[in-house]
């Protein structure tokens, strides 16, 4: 390297992969066009205040015995929103750092803002601090989601060492930065937003989230253009991983959890965005099939189990003559290779002939299903639209389909009968084995199947 000219590295900004050269994808996450210059982070002495370290001498740190730990019951901190806790896995951990993921819009401020002012009704101390916003700006949108009371106060500010200082002396119990890609340490030379700098703002943030026990969320921004560093860069840092989606344009919202170091990561939350700010959808399932067109053909309605619940929603299907002689196939909502799976099996194991039609999956209302135990549903509804026929509306389907055409038994299914009667279904299409080993239901028909053809004589 020349003399005088600054020593760089190059990072993914999808991933925060590290390189020397500049390479058009990324070799980790194979990512295009993604790496960014950056200038060495000249890394602070050991002890030095803010960096990650706990700042005693090596004299003063001694191993302690697992029986020596003292496990006095952390309380955690209730949200306000049902639907946030459960995700979190019952509450705010004290002193844990939590990333909130999710595109621009969503609603990420908002969900934050709100939490904030339910956890200072509920008489914890929180200080919101807005990198992204003045606080002019801040107050109108606190007034469109109503009063605020207690111990909330703001600060906007963007340098994350002044923010600690501030944090250290106030000790709240809970503080948000919005957004971290907007925060910066002056002893890093990068830009705000940059890997390196988002790295370090967000090391420091948890030595001070851990050493003064507040509790913290971190907002930030997914982007496409990559020229901000991501959420996935922070992944490995953070205690918890959660990402706000938006299920389609204007209406709901879905918070999920990709990684909790306190809870499960199969819960989601449902919202749904109003004028007065994120309201909480308690009963997905209705929500979900709000709108259905009564007994529409290629409509099947399915039930996942979603953490700890069950939820419906539908699956539609559409069969057409191929165009263009290829046939088409597309998936929205679920795996398109599962999808190509399916259509074979029912080619080949019902001798469906299926082969030069395009055929066509949508999830309903934008969800996306990643269980198998869809399988039945999408089956049926693409034998619904074929043949032309609905599927008879107060039915529910699921099951896993294997390659030999049988269906398999899938988890919960007692579950997923209850809500499926607990909203008025009178029958339920299911796997046989899973009948098995359960009780006789008496309010709602149950159907058990072994192979997929025995359902098609519904239609
Ligand atoms: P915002 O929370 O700023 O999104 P993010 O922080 O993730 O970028 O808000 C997202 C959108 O929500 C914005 O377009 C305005 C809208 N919105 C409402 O519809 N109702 C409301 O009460 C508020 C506060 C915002
Ligand atoms: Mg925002």
């Amino acid at each position: 390297m020349a003399k005088g000219k600054e020593e760089t590295v190059f990072f993914c900004t999808e991933c925060g992969y590290e390189s020397k050269k500049w390479m058009g994808q990324c070799p980790s996450c194979r990512a295009w066009s993604t790496f960014s210059e950056e200038p060495v982070v000249k890394i602070r002495p050991a002890g030095a205040k803010g960096a990650a370290s706990s700042g005693r001498a090596a004299s003063d740190i001694r191993p302690v015995r697992m029986d020596d730990i003292s496990l006095d019951a952390e309380e955690r901190i209730q949200s306000g929103f049902e639907e946030f806790s459960r995700v979190l896995g019952g509450g705010i951990v004290p002193g844990s750092l939590i990333l909130v993921g999710g595109d621009p819009g969503v609603g990420k401020s908002t969900l934050l803002l709100q939490t904030a002012a339910k956890v200072s009704a509920g008489g914890r101390s929180v200080i919101y601090i807005s990198g992204e916003e003045s606080l002019k700006q801040i107050k109108l949108r606190a007034n469109r989601i109503g009063r605020i009371s207690g111990d909330l106060r703001f600060i906007s500010e963007t340098d994350i060492d002044k923010i600690i200082a501030v944090l250290e002396r106030e000790r709240p119990d809970l503080c948000v930065i919005d957004s971290i890609q907007t925060m910066f340490t002056s002893d890093s030379q990068s830009v705000p937003g940059s890997v390196s700098q988002v790295r370090e703002c967000s090391q420091r943030m948890m030595v001070c989230a851990k050493q003064n026990s507040i509790a913290t969320f971190l907002v930030g921004h997914v982007t496409k253009e990559g020229t901000v560093a991501g959420p996935r860069v922070l992944e490995h840092i953070v205690d918890t991983v959660l990402y706000f989606e938006s299920g389609d344009q204007f209406g709901y919202r879905v918070l999920r959890s990709a990684k909790n170091r306190f809870g499960s990561t199969n819960e989601i939350g449902v919202f749904e965005m109003s004028s007065e700010g994120l309201k909480e959808v308690q009963n997905p399932s209705e929500y979900l099939l709000e709108g259905r067109f009564k007994n529409a053909t290629g409509a099947v309605v399915t039930c996942l189990i979603e953490g700890s619940r069950a939820m419906l929603m539908e699956v539609q299907g559409l069969v057409a003559d191929t165009q263009y002689g290829m046939a088409r196939r597309q998936a929205n909502g679920m795996d398109y290779n599962r999808l190509v799976m399916l259509l074979a099996v029912l080619q080949k194991r019902a001798g469906v002939n299926i082969g030069q039609m395009d055929a066509y999956v949508n999830i309903a209302g934008g969800m996306k299903i990643t269980q198998p135990s869809a399988d039945l549903a999408v089956i049926l509804a693409i034998m619904s639209s074929l043949r032309n026929v609905a599927v008879p509306e107060d039915t529910v389907v699921f099951g896993e389909v294997g390659l030999s055409g049988e269906v398999r038994s899938v988890p919960q299914a007692a579950d997923r009968i209850r809500e499926a009667e607990r909203l008025g279904f009178g029958r339920v299409i299911m796997p046989a084995v899973n009948l098995k080993s359960m009780e006789k239901q008496k309010s709602i028909e149950v159907i058990g199947i072994n192979f997929i053809g025995e359902m098609f004589g519904l239609l």
